[in-house]
């Protein structure tokens, strides 16, 4: 056990039908429908591997999207056929979660087989705003369809994926109510490594904030700062201009109709009381860069042009952060520093990626845009950890139990109960 939960070192599966929870959720190209990445699906190869290889009769559960925020709401068959060719084995996949179909093909699978199951979320308790609208508790998620046909047929379940561990919902929340459980090897690597550096992370810890997680980025900062965890927060993208706005500064009114628009704007003055009691210890962009007719502009926070918004902090305060992340010992960043993806836009974000690469620090890294910068500069052998969760890291590095953690406690105590052959 680590934490409180089992590994897989603590679990005999041969011959067992072990459902595991991945998270192979991947960025889909809405016209071809096809995955933009494979990076989470790769992620999980050891896990499903191992199990199969130890000779487990395998389930994986996994959501692909939402149709409420992102709009990639698909099937789950292209992921079965990328891990078939990763695995070098077939993952079997069926076109159902938990009806009839689904459970003749989990009672048929021999040892070492794989199968994987379609979209959890397409059983509608699985959405992604399930825990904000509804909010069940575990045991009560244990009751929801999808633990009450599946559980039943399985030895075991094993949780796999960190990147949804923030999620309150039955395919990662309720099996652990019913079935003895553990976590993967990659739930293992994640938790750990950031449970250690958050306990004792290496001074001076430096957070750089950017993206546009906003609320879950506000939460985060005002934990860190309170709890003297980070030492400085280095801020960029949306949530610098939140609080250069907050605080009255004029960075054109372009950035301030783009920030309402997203919905951010009660976030003002949140900033301007976070600034009021931590301000030595936040630290704002300086310059900050907007496109015009295509090219390139910068200037000081202040002298923005009004109808300008901006895209990028400016070269001033990427050398300032550079020197910054250079003389940390720990760095957590989440977020990019403006629109990367365009060339007049990326400056920032390219400099302050290469600065986490140059540092002798620790580098965390988490959240799909942060991932896609470290891939374009080609640097992601040289970052700390890359983590595949964005929305739980942030989460957890609020310093709040995350639902799946808890659960997989709970999950850990109940006995291997079919032939008692805990190791
Ligand atoms: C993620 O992409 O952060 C995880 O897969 C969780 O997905 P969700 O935000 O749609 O719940």
């Amino acid at each position: 056990m680590r934490f409180g939960i089992r590994t897989l070192d603590d679990v005999d599966v041969q011959g067992k039908v072990v459902l595991c929870r991945v998270d192979i959720n991947q960025p889909v190209d809405r016209e071809s429908g096809k995955l933009k990445s494979i990076n989470r699906i790769r992620a999980c190869v050891p896990t499903i591997r191992e199990l199969s290889d130890k000779g487990a009769k395998l389930v994986l559960m996994a959501h692909q999207g939402s149709d409420i925020e992102y709009q990639n709401f698909y099937a789950t068959k292209p992921h079965a056929e990328v891990l078939t060719e990763l695995l070098g084995r077939k993952v079997n996949w069926i076109d159902d979660v938990c009806g009839p179909a689904a459970r003749e093909a989990i009672r048929s699978l021999k040892d070492g087989e794989i199968l994987l199951l379609d979209n959890v979320r397409f059983v509608a308790e699985e959405q992604t705003l399930f825990e904000r609208k509804l909010c069940l508790s575990h045991e009560a998620q244990a009751k929801t369809l999808l633990p009450q046909k599946l559980a039943p047929l399985a030895d075991l379940y094993i949780c796999d994926a960190f990147a949804a561990a923030h999620r309150d919902q039955p395919s990662l929340c309720g099996f652990e109510q019913i079935l003895p459980s553990a976590m993967g090897r990659l739930f293992e690597k994640e938790y750990c490594t950031v449970s250690s550096v958050m306990e004792e992370p290496k001074r001076p810890c430096v957070f750089i904030l950017g993206g546009a997680k906003i609320a879950d980025a506000f939460e985060m900062m005002n934990t860190v700062l309170s709890r003297g965890i980070a030492d400085t927060i280095l801020t960029g993208g949306l949530v610098a201009n939140i609080f250069l706005i907050g605080l009255g500064r004029a960075i054109g009114e372009g950035s301030r109709a783009f920030i309402e628009k997203s919905g951010y704007a009660e976030f003002f003055e949140k900033a301007a009381e976070l600034y009021r009691r931590y301000g030595d210890r936040i630290v704002l962009p300086q310059d900050l860069a907007w496109v015009q007719d295509g090219k390139r502009q910068e200037t000081s926070v202040g002298e923005m042009p009004e109808d300008c918004a901006a895209v990028d902090i400016g070269c001033k305060t990427a050398e300032d952060y550079r020197q910054r992340i250079l003389g940390a010992k720990t760095v957590f960043i989440n977020g990019p520093m403006g629109v990367f993806e365009k060339t007049a836009s990326e400056y920032g974000t390219k400099m302050i990626w290469q600065a986490l690469a140059d540092t002798a620090g620790f580098t965390v890294l988490g959240g799909g845009d942060s991932i896609a910068a470290t891939e374009k500069y080609g640097l992601t052998e040289q970052m700390g950890y890359i983590c595949t969760g964005g929305g739980a890291l942030i989460r957890f590095l609020s310093g709040e139990e995350l639902p799946v953690v808890r659960a997989l406690k709970h999950g850990s105590q109940i006995p291997m109960e079919k032939d008692g052959k805990e190791k």
